[in-house]
């Protein structure tokens, strides 16, 4: 079966015929709140890039209909849901350029499920009104574990070393063994270098000191004083971290100023093989695009980095045979699987599931909790139609939404209050599993859920 026809989605949308709604925000190019209560048909969420929305469901049924798309490029998304969708959830396996956002005409929240956004163009987002929220905590440990998994192999070679086992290569004494494990490194007393301290750049920091690694970083947004908590030492530019280290490993976020920048240039200002220097090691678990994979390959090949360890790739999901790494010696790729747990991505789900919740039953951007381009939202003076919800609204979860109705219907909130829903009550918080609403559309739920 082609699992990838927009035709699925519509299997899955047991909703009756939409009303229109019009777009509120036409003359100013922003987006009202996300109409939803009683008078309303449930807005309509899409998981954009993927089917299984067994996590989501419990936590958005009595509040939306949830669609999945599993598409990889906008052509593939149904007309319905580039219409009607209100809120869109995606992985990484599907990008959004402003031409793509173009195409969504309800839009009003994106949830990367997931930290990294570079797949998003969020400015245009934000300048359509769109927030564009992203998952930032749910995978540093396990990030970070696997950062020190691959700086291990490659300083211990288990990798290479179990491969031959498995080969069937038996090593016979302590010159065999040698020529085996020829490259195998001691940890304690080299230089990690960590570029970007950010909450994996952090977590890496703190394990690798415990193997005994000397621990410097760059990271130039970062103000003065968190070298100290953390008992590493701070350098001020690239080269400087590159000239010292002998383990490099990035975790910076990309953005427009830092694609490539691992290069031909910057490779060369790393540690070179000397007789007092092996050369140096490179580890990405952070982004692709962080590295020119061309000038990588060539510095493999000639020797001028020692090994590297790459989780995530320019071109995902990654293609060997067509890369310009393949070839290379001294090289572990795994397939940007570094967040990977059960445990993390079910809370990573549930988290970003949540934060649909919050978008559907509060302000946008004002109740999202991580929200990363409130700033290129149109200026508040501009943003009137963005009409405020009572703190009674924002309670009233229980009334599928009744939230988002009563701002638009002040008989609605008096009654909301008259139901005693205390206007101090807060929404309840993304982890938690709201009970069914009275009226939960429990065929559409089991549909959606079945397809999971
Ligand atoms: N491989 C995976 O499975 C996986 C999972 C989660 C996150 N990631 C990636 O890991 C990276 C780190 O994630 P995080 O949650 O720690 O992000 P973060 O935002 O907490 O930290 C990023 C840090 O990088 C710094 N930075 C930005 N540009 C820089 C530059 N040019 N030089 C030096 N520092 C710079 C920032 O100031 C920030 O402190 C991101 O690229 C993210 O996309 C990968």
């Amino acid at each position: 079966m082609d699992k990838r026809r927009p035709q699925d989605v519509l299997n899955l949308m047991q909703q009756p015929p939409a009303i229109k709604r019009n777009r509120i925000d036409a003359p100013m190019s922003i987006r009202g709140p996300i109409p939803n209560g009683p008078m309303h048909p449930r807005p309509l969420v899409a998981l954009l890039d993927g089917r299984d929305c067994s996590v989501e469901m419990p936590i958005l049924k009595d509040v939306a209909t949830v669609a999945f798309c599993d598409a990889q490029s906008t052509q593939e998304i149904h007309e319905k849901v580039l219409n009607e969708a209100v809120g869109a959830l995606m992985w990484h396996t599907i990008t959004l350029t402003k031409e793509d956002l173009d195409k969504f005409k309800s839009l009003r929240v994106i949830i990367r499920i997931g930290s990294g956004y570079d797949n998003v163009d969020v400015k245009a987002a934000g300048e359509m009104g769109i927030a564009v929220c992203n998952v930032p905590g749910y995978g540093v440990e396990e990030v970070a574990d696997s950062t020190l998994c691959l700086i291990l192999n490659l300083y211990r070679r288990t990798y290479w070393l179990a491969n031959m086992v498995r080969e069937g290569k038996k090593i016979n004494g302590p010159e065999q063994l040698r020529e085996a494990a020829q490259g195998s490194a001691r940890i304690r007393g080299d230089t990690l270098g960590i570029v970007g301290l950010g909450r994996v750049g952090t977590a890496v920091a703190i394990r690798a000191k415990v193997f005994g690694f000397n621990v410097i970083f760059y990271d130039p947004y970062l103000a003065d004083g968190i070298e100290k908590s953390l008992g590493i030492t701070r350098v001020y530019t690239l080269q400087e971290l590159l000239f010292q280290s002998d383990c490099v490993s990035l975790h910076c976020n990309l953005n427009e100023h830092n694609h490539h920048l691992i290069n031909d240039y910057t490779i060369k200002q790393m540690r070179p093989e000397t007789p007092h220097s092996s050369g140096a090691f490179l580890i990405n678990t952070a982004r692709g695009g962080l590295v020119d994979e061309h000038a990588l390959a060539a510095a493999l090949k000639d020797g001028r980095i020692r090994a590297a360890a790459l989780d995530v790739q320019e071109s995902e999901p990654f293609n060997l045979p067509t890369s310009p790494l393949k070839d290379c010696p001294n090289l572990i790729l795994t397939p940007h699987s570094s967040f990977y747990s059960e445990q993390s991505v079910s809370e990573l789900r549930e988290m970003a599931a949540g934060e649909v919740r919050r978008a559907i039953l509060g302000r946008i951007p004002d109740s999202l909790r991580n929200c990363v381009n409130k700033e290129y939202f149109p200026s508040p003076a501009n943003s009137t139609v963005r009409f405020p919800f009572s703190a009674a609204a924002l309670s009233a979860e229980g009334l599928n939404g009744a939230g988002g109705y009563v701002a638009f219907n002040p008989a609605m909130a008096a009654a909301a209050v008259a139901m005693g829903v205390h206007p101090d009550q807060r929404p309840v918080g993304s982890h938690s599993i709201p009970p069914s609403s009275a009226h939960s559309d429990a065929n559409h739920a089991g549909k959606a859920e079945g397809s999971g």
